[in-house]
């Protein structure tokens, strides 16, 4: 899953500048997506994901990790972008909601990421997942997601990279 992990913080640390809706509002008068997701944001991150990505590739190679998911160049690409596409519909949802830049959304502001990469999998590479997000995978995911965007988030938020520590 790392390679869906590593875009959210990397485009935190990174992101900024021209926002991805150039400041546009849709019809409700409300941004359509804010400026919380930045173009920098979107391509450092996706970039940052499929860099790991081929990391473990090349890693799981040389030391023949075979019991590990086999990654493939399409595989690390669906899950680094889709990652950022479940972040960035997200956004668009919590703005047509009235919630505000930054606003909590509860299990949404999590999960985001899961669905964005789950969905793209299913659409461009489902034997991936069937092959392995098996249930007890699945189920490590999704106790492991909330845990580890807690943290990251508090830690950025400790180190200024976040204004909210959520
Ligand atoms: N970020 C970015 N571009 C993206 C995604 C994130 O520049 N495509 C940066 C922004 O600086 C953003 C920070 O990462 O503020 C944290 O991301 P996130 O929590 O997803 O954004 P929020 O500011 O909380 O905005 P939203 O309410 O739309 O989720
Ligand atoms: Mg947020």
């Amino acid at each position: 899953m790392l390679p869906a992990y590593v875009p959210n913080p990397i485009a935190a640390v990174c992101g900024g500048g021209t926002p991805i809706d150039f400041g546009k509002n849709l019809s409700d008068r409300r941004r359509i997506l804010g400026d919380g997701k930045t173009y920098r944001g979107l391509f450092s991150g996706v970039l940052a994901g499929i860099s790991i990505g081929l990391l473990q590739i090349w890693l799981s190679g040389m030391f023949g990790l075979i019991d590990l998911p086999l990654h493939t160049p399409l595989s690390i690409t669906l899950l680094a972008s889709g990652a950022l596409l479940g972040d960035i519909c997200k956004s668009y949802i919590k703005r047509r909601l009235g919630k505000e830049r930054g606003e909590r959304w509860p299990i949404s502001d999590q999960y985001d990421l899961v669905a964005g990469a789950f969905i793209l999998m299913l659409l461009f590479d489902p034997s991936w997942i069937f092959t392995y997000v098996t249930l007890p995978v699945l189920l490590i995911i999704l106790i492991l997601t909330p845990v580890l965007h807690r943290v990251v988030n508090i830690f950025g938020h400790l180190i200024g990279v976040k204004e909210v520590p959520w």
